[in-house]
């Protein structure tokens, strides 16, 4: 399985912050946004990463992120010209996916939760068909909406509907198989202009392939897209990190732990930072006792 992140996008509703930078670039607490896809990617087993971003903005990730060899990744970049839609990830991506299955992940899209890690595992085996999420919100009329029947079969997929058929929202993070090239390609733009996800998903349901996994009360699920967003997901991070001791979406912990990278690399990666409590935390990593990789 591959992965790729979304990071493009104009950010309007962040303005003037993402005036000239973009929104993924921005902090959630103490570390930039792109950093908390990356980490489900990671966490998901994948280790071939693709970064989509504007021609403006992506060489500011080749700066932050490098060819991902610190952490024992493969990152690849690529440019999106227009926010032409999501699903336009895929055919930028033909190359990189090269008849692979492959993971989709949103640049500003926050996960924390309980088990999540072995559920992106398992959904990271996925061979054929599709998997996406199903995420309990109070408002789901600004996503996408997913109408499900007892059985959890999928009845219907709608994005931003005026009057959602559940509060079900789908969250910017999905799995399909190597057939999502193709799909995505026969897209054609929106009523907004935009070469939609749910397009994608709609032909998978369709073809009988989507599975859906309800994500319980377990697992937070936010997004930055606002100023109101952005703080709120900064302030549920430090929250987390003061009280556990354990950090939401540090990439350099996960590459450690599922054995990406040696004790001595990362110690490497923490000295740079040692004045930061993001630094000394990597160093506390690295001489803890007990310490079972790859868990
Ligand atoms: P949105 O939040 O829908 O769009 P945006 O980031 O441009 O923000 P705004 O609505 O404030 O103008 O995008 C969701 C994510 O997908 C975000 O991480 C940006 C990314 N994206 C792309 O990379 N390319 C696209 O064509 C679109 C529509 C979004």
């Amino acid at each position: 399985m591959k992965g790729i992140i979304l990071a493009g996008g104009t950010g309007t509703r962040l303005y003037p912050l993402t005036k000239s930078i973009s929104k993924q670039m921005l902090p959630v607490y103490d570390k930039p946004m792109i950093y908390y896809p990356l980490s489900v990617l990671m966490l998901a087993g994948i280790k071939e990463v693709l970064i989509i971003s504007t021609p403006r903005d992506i060489a500011g990730f080749l700066s932050l992120l490098g060819n991902g060899q610190k952490i024992g990744m493969k990152l690849e970049y690529a440019i999106q010209e227009q926010p032409n839609g999501l699903a336009e990830a895929f055919t930028i991506g033909e190359s990189f996916i090269d008849g692979s299955p492959v993971a989709l992940v949103l640049g500003d899209n926050v996960f924390y939760g309980s088990d999540f890690g072995s559920r992106l595992l398992e959904s990271a085996e996925l061979k054929t068909g599709s998997v996406i999420f199903g995420c309990h919100v109070a408002d789901p009329k600004a996503y996408g909406v997913i109408e499900v029947d007892d059985e959890m079969n999928i009845l219907s997929i709608e994005e931003k509907p005026e009057n959602p058929k559940s509060s079900y929202a789908v969250p910017g993070l999905y799995f399909f198989d190597n057939k999502v090239v193709e799909i995505a390609k026969k897209v054609k733009p929106s009523k907004r202009g935009e070469k939609e996800i749910t397009a994608v998903i709609e032909e998978y349901r369709k073809n009988g392939e989507l599975k859906v996994n309800i994500m319980g009360r377990g697992l937070a699920w936010l997004d930055t897209g606002t100023h109101e967003a952005l703080l709120e997901a900064s302030n549920f991070v430090e929250a987390i990190q003061k009280r556990q001791g354990l950090y939401v979406a540090c990439i350099e912990e996960i590459a450690y732990r599922r054995g990406y990278i040696t004790k001595a690399q990362l110690v490497e990666l923490a000295e740079p930072l040692i004045k930061t409590e993001y630094g000394k935390y990597l160093m506390d990593i690295s001489t803890e006792r007990n310490l079972q990789p790859n868990k």
